[in-house]
């Protein structure tokens, strides 16, 4: 009988208790597709103490350095920025392949970790960092190589894009979406890293890097996120035929990439308009191979440890059999272009008084900031709605102009005397 691979789990929590159970449960299955057995060595945990249902108490440890140097494949599913980083980096200087899908660790250290996997000849794979047990990571970096990729755009995030639906269906406000998402486990106690966009953001980045063959970091990703979102704003999307997600948009824009998180309109007819609940999707562009959309589950226990096993199974066929693939190419070094000079379309909804000349007065301000006006509308307030003299609301549908003319119009028409204080808008993708 062949030797044993040997695998140091890191983690044990959401994911990991999964990948144990597949490692266990499907042992025979995957040695056969290896071609050697798969063998957890050990798993790493900070609560030694904890019940584990399904692990053996035996490979339980809080000794993760010498669990790193032992193994064949370090599988990282801690999380966090440390000592994860510290652990992948010493299992890759010292030619031991990694499987993460820890998106917040890569989005900051990619290019530094594909370096180091290079030059010992390690294998970096990390499909489950971004969109759960959706295949994106592996398309993006291998079967799309040959193409161009124009843009990824992409709803990257379950729990935003369930409390969005919500919000869409049953018409409720933003914190009573957010209960529920927290009441059926989708939100965390702590959901700032997805309502604000953090956790999208940190995806995004990793795609743009791998679609664009430029580093991108976390960091540097324009991100706006949905606790901003009204019932008001949905309304305004249903009245042009749009709904509202949270989108990561990377893009290239001239030699630079422009790479964007932040809630869009998003017209009816398009495919990830349809997308609902907690599921995920990414809507790639591309020279020859047109339009492609992956679809699924973003998240949950066995989804993300589907793509990890598949990460698993790729780095062991490596080793029993030879060779490692590059993890990511930065040969291309496009800059991440600053958002101002980003473009796309916007509604911008403002609420003026009923008079002669008010709707040429505000067109007159888009026009001022080179802005061009595609449609307008005029609806009349009702009730609490209509205060102080303002008495009809004007949506604007905009075509194409850059973020920071756009951000002059909004300015102007926050200061303008016939304009009410309630001026918001939103950017429109996919049209
Ligand atoms: P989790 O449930 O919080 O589990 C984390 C595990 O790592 C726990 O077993 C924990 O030990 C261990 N751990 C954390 N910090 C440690 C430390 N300093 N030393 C030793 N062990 C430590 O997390 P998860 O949801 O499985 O997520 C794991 C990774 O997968 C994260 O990078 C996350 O972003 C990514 N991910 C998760 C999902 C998902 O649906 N959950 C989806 C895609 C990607 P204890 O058990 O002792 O606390
Ligand atoms: N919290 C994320 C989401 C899953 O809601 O999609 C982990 O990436």
């Amino acid at each position: 009988m062949s030797e044993p691979l040997k695998i140091a789990l890191l983690g044990a929590g959401v994911v990991g208790s999964q990948v144990a159970r597949i490692l266990d449960e499907q042992a025979g299955e995957l040695e056969a597709r290896v071609g050697r057995p798969l063998e957890i060595i050990g798993v790493g945990v900070r609560d030694v103490a904890k019940e584990r249902p399904g692990i053996d108490p035996s490979l339980i440890t809080a000794d993760l350095e010498p669990l790193v140097e032992a193994a064949d494949v370090v599988i990282e599913v801690m999380g966090g920025m440390e000592p994860a980083g510290s652990l992948v980096r010493r299992a890759l200087t010292s030619g031991t392949s990694v499987v993460t899908a820890n998106k917040e660790l890569l989005a900051e250290n990619l290019a530094e970790f594909s370096s180091l996997a290079d030059a010992s000849g390690a294998d970096l794979y990390f499909e489950a960092a971004v969109a759960g047990a959706i295949p994106i990571v592996r398309p993006l970096r291998e079967s799309l190589v040959g193409d161009e990729v124009y843009e990824v755009m992409g709803i990257l995030n379950g729990t935003t894009n369930f409390i969005l639906d919500k919000m869409i269906t049953s018409g409720l406000e933003f914190d009573e979406a957010l209960q529920q998402a927290k009441d059926l486990g989708y939100a965390e106690a702590d959901p700032t890293a997805d309502v604000g966009g953090h956790d999208a953001a940190a995806k995004a980045a990793l795609l743009a890097g791998l679609a664009f063959h430029s580093d991108v970091k976390g960091s540097q990703v324009f991100r706006e996120g949905i606790t901003g979102i009204t019932k008001q704003d949905i309304e305004a999307a249903k009245a042009m035929n749009c709904t509202v997600k949270l989108l990561a948009v990377a893009s290239i824009n001239g030699d630079d990439v422009a790479v964007k998180v932040h809630p869009a309109m998003v017209p009816l007819t398009h495919p990830l308009a349809n997308v609902s609940g907690a599921f995920n999707a990414v809507f790639v562009t591309s020279r020859e191979a047109g339009e492609l959309m992956f679809l699924g589950p973003g998240a949950g226990g066995a989804p993300t440890a589907s793509a990890v096993m598949g990460d698993v199974v790729t780095v062991a066929r490596h080793i029993v059999r030879g060779g490692s693939t590059p993890s990511s190419s930065n040969y291309r070094r496009r800059r991440v272009s600053d958002i101002g000079a980003s473009r796309t379309r916007y509604f911008i909804s403002l609420e003026v008084e009923d008079r002669p000349g008010i709707l040429a007065k505000s067109a007159t301000v888009f026009a001022t900031h080179h802005v061009s006006v595609q449609t307008v509308q005029q609806s009349y307030l009702e009730g609490l709605e209509r205060q102080d003299g303002f008495s009809a609301r004007l949506g604007f549908m905009t075509h194409e102009a850059t973020e920071s003319d756009l951000a002059a119009v909004v300015e102007e028409l926050r200061a303008a005397d016939f304009v009410g204080p309630n001026v918001r808008f939103m950017r429109i993708e996919g049209s």
